[in-house]
């Protein structure tokens, strides 16, 4: 029987394949084994700027929601953090050198039509938050190795306010289970999770384009 398996575990199966095709992406690929420059990196935190922006303005309208509120904590929050590396890796005026791409506006938009989706926006939620923790740590460690960064610059990967992330991840888990979502909203979900990757995976690809590969 279907229901004897935890939402949050056939979230993390129906979606493995597209993580490991995100994953994979040439850019964020490139990334990991450090043949991506400072500026490069500094570009895909501009493209997030924009992300986080508007994940964290509809989190805010979503504050008092019944179905999106347990999700929504301030542990989470990342914009601060990406404003203070890009402040960091750019300077002051980095806004004047970030600007959407494509990808990104797709992204953004989606993003703002779950306003009006609760269960969508947790699926946007857990894409990136819950990879942020985890996968985005070991991105953390090939930056500070690569680039001699201690804290400054890759604040957005260090959740100062989340110790125990394993603890975090469990309950957020068992928030998705008890989400009070039916058969045929929890395959929407799982369905909009999947294009939380797509539209990460096109952002990649776009940044891919937008920047030359810089053997480091
Ligand atoms: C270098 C790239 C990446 C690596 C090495 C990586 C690695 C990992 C690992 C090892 C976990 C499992 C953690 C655990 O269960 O203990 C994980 C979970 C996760 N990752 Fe990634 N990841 C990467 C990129 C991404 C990207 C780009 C996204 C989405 C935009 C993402 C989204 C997720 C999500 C949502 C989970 C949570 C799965 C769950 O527990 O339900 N990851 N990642």
């Amino acid at each position: 029987m279907s229901t004897l398996i935890p939402f949050s575990q056939t979230i993390r199966e129906r979606t493995r394949a597209i993580h490991t095709k995100t994953e994979g992406a040439a850019f964020i690929a490139e990334l990991v084994d450090g043949k991506r420059s400072k500026e490069d990196y500094a570009a895909l935190l501009g493209q997030l700027s924009f992300v986080y922006e508007a994940l964290e303005r509809v989190a805010e309208a979503l504050r008092d929601d019944p179905v999106a509120s347990p999700f929504v904590d301030e542990k989470l929050t990342r914009l601060p953090a990406i404003e203070a590396d890009l402040e960091f890796l750019i300077g002051r005026d980095w806004r004047d050198a970030t600007r959407p791409l494509p990808a990104t506006r797709r992204y953004v938009e989606r993003i703002e039509e779950m306003a009006a989706w609760p269960g969508g926006f947790v699926a946007h939620h857990y894409t990136r938050y819950l990879g942020d923790l985890f996968g985005g740590q070991a991105i953390r460690a090939v930056l500070q190795r690569q680039h001699g960064f201690d804290t400054n610059g890759v604040g957005f990967y260090i959740f100062a306010d989340i110790a125990k992330p394993k603890l975090f991840r469990d309950t957020y888990r068992e928030q998705l289970d008890s989400a009070p979502w039916d058969e045929a909203e929890q395959e929407r979900v799982v369905a909009e999770v999947a294009n939380a990757f797509a539209l990460n995976g096109a952002l990649f690809d776009d940044l891919a384009d937008a920047t030359a590969v810089r053997v480091a």
